[in-house]
């Protein structure tokens, strides 16, 4: 059986209390039901109350999940390889979302230096006030005082860019819409009643959410998520660029895994103290809720607006491609306490049975025609 989860505290649930009076009253207003995207959004991003956008830690091991940028300084080193030619070719910026703890930009600002490939600028657009916080006391103490003036905030994404776009584990992150197939194409959404939210399933007869899922060619009585925010977000972002790469990373899969026949209940995730779990009704604004990534729409709507499609492949090929294991031999074996973490961190980023194999980078491009590095070799089983 498994363990139940941790029951949060006074001050949390009172917390958590407080978006629920504001779901619920938004529930109220829209006629009793909202679309469950709406509720996604209200509970990671509801000011000073969301997930995302209030002040509980998330992060590393005293958070909810980890990611890889907290596993290694590693995974930030291994990128900057990439991001090192992509910076040199177009002599242009980094512009990173979703920063998180603001690690990654600290761990390829440090490596940057060390290939004398700084960009002039690194801009961060992070949708959670917070969150910006804590990547500014990041790095503080990441960075030596002459990088402050490189780094800059950004409140939305700028008119026109040249450079590399980066974002690890942000598309997960977006609102996603779920609908169930059966006699009829239904939308499920949520309700509020007696003091819970409760899901309910309204017929979908039209609208692009109807037409995507047409699309898919679903068999009956199947559950899953339509992400319409990732193709606005990859179009807004082709949009932007001038020259330059768009690196996106996550965990998902091509169109034809993610919609498998088998996989008939969906991915979506919640995430409380390490623990996972499907109920995105419980403890709002305390967990996380997630989705895997369908990276065919994500190729499909940056060639929609007129991008390259310049690689695919797992996490742990990339990595590869970009030198992680030269990187390890920065470390000497007969220092046994610290090879030893960083060979298991180095494990888990690259292991299939880790983060190596779910994990996915797509490079998206505008008037950059040269391979990319983390490309350059294997890994022909992941095809969109
Ligand atoms: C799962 S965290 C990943 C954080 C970090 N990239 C890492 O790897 O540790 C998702 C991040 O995306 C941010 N975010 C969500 N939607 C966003 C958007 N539309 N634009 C920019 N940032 C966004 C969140 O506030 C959060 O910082």
């Amino acid at each position: 059986m498994a363990a139940p989860l941790p029951t949060p505290d006074t001050e949390a649930l009172a917390h958590s209390q407080q978006l629920v009076h504001i779901i619920q009253n938004q529930i109220g207003t829209a006629g009793g039901w909202i679309d469950f995207a709406r509720y996604m959004h209200l509970v990671l991003y509801s000011p000073g109350l969301g997930y995302y956008s209030a002040g509980a830690r998330k992060f590393g091991s005293g958070g909810d999940f980890v990611t890889a940028p907290e596993i290694s300084p590693l995974f930030g080193q291994t990128l900057a390889r990439q991001a090192a030619q992509i910076v040199q070719q177009t002599q242009g910026d980094i512009l990173e979302l979703g920063a998180g703890s603001g690690k990654l930009c600290g761990q390829l600002l440090l490596e940057l230096q060390q290939l004398e490939a700084l960009p002039q600028q690194y801009l961060i657009l992070e949708v959670s006030a917070h969150l910006r916080e804590v990547q500014q006391q990041t790095l503080r103490q990441m960075l030596p005082p002459e990088f402050s003036y490189k780094v800059q905030w950004l409140d939305e994404l700028p008119t026109t860019f040249n450079g590399l776009v980066l974002a690890n584990e942000v598309l997960d992150a977006l609102p996603v819409h779920i609908i169930k197939t059966g006699p009829e194409l239904q939308e499920l959404g949520v309700t509020y009643s007696d003091g819970t939210f409760g899901w309910q399933a309204r017929p979908l007869f039209s609208g692009e959410l109807q037409q995507k899922t047409a699309q898919l060619d679903l068999p009956a009585g199947y559950q899953t998520e339509i992400n319409l925010a990732t193709q606005g977000l990859v179009a807004s972002l082709g949009d932007m660029l001038q020259q330059g790469v768009i690196l996106l990373i996550d965990y998902g899969f091509p169109r034809h895994e993610y919609y498998h026949a088998q996989r008939s209940a969906g991915t979506l995730m919640c995430h409380y103290r390490h623990y996972a779990h499907s109920d995105p009704f419980l403890y709002p604004g305390l967990q996380d809720i997630t989705s895997h990534v369908d990276f065919t729409s994500v190729a499909e709507a940056g060639v929609a607006i007129g991008l390259n499609l310049l690689g695919f492949c797992s996490q742990a090929q990339f990595l590869i491609n970009c030198g992680i294991t030269e990187l390890l031999q920065r470390y000497s074996p007969s220092e046994l306490m610290t090879y030893a973490a960083v060979a298991a961190q180095a494990q888990k980023l690259l292991s299939p049975a880790e983060m190596g194999e779910l994990f996915k980078v797509i490079a998206l491009g505008r008037e950059y025609s040269n391979p990319l590095i983390g490309f350059i070799q294997g890994d022909k089983r992941h095809k969109l």
